[in-house]
């Protein structure tokens, strides 16, 4: 989506947290393309929480570490719990892509070896969590937004803070290390739409070292 001639392309919206507004989209066609060859090997599935809730956002992954969750809890596993093989490979657009975002904000030299990709239809969301599986949790988190616009909640280091609220669309990159490594974020429900591309569907890559 073409950013608001009122927004900046680049928006530093933390300590070391940074928004790129369309930032992946002149590789729209490729990165849909990828996500849809990684499904159709390990597919989309709902996860339950430890707490024993079904997720409202299906996921899977690519790489060499996929994150999972089950009764047993959160963590990173070599191996799809579907398919008990091996995720699929990340292809090397994503791994570039990845790269480039982050040494675009600040963080030269990432090299993500698990993303996970996440697919959201109208409702499905995303409560504020911290992205805390990484082992050390040193690196960067890179976020890739395609599909329909979400509203993208950003809180500190407690999960009481009240968030902040940025809206995310098709194309845009969201960086966060650093200081802003371990802060609370999430996704408001998504509103019903029709992306030109996805239709009724939001991607979000998220890439990480495990
Ligand atoms: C996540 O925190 O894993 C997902 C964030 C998003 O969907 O933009
Ligand atoms: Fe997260």
């Amino acid at each position: 989506m073409q950013h608001s001639l009122f927004e900046p392309p680049e928006l530093s919206f933390a300590a070391g947290a940074m928004l790129l507004r369309d930032f992946a989209q002149t590789e729209e066609t490729d990165l849909i393309a990828a996500i849809e060859a990684i499904a159709a090997a390990a597919p989309f599935r709902q996860m339950v929480t430890p707490g024993g809730l079904t997720m409202s956002v299906a996921i899977t992954n690519c790489g060499a570490a996929g994150w999972i969750s089950d009764r047993a809890g959160y963590r990173y596993s070599a191996i799809d719990p579907l398919s008990q093989k091996t995720w699929p490979a990340m292809p090397e657009i994503f791994t570039n892509l990845a790269n480039r975002a982050a040494a675009a904000a600040g963080y030269a030299g990432f090299m993500p070896d698990a993303c996970l990709i996440n697919r959201y239809l109208p409702g499905a969301r995303m409560s504020l969590h911290q992205d805390r599986q990484e082992k050390p949790p040193d690196a960067p988190v890179v976020s890739i937004s395609l599909g329909l616009s979400a509203t993208f909640l950003w809180g500190n280091e407690t999960r009481n803070a009240r968030p902040l609220r940025l809206a995310l669309h098709h194309g845009d990159a969201v960086i966060w290390g650093g200081p802003s490594r371990l802060n609370f974020h999430g996704i408001a429900p998504l509103k019903p739409g029709t992306h030109p591309m996805l239709g009724d569907k939001r991607y979000n890559l998220t890439f990480r070292k495990h």
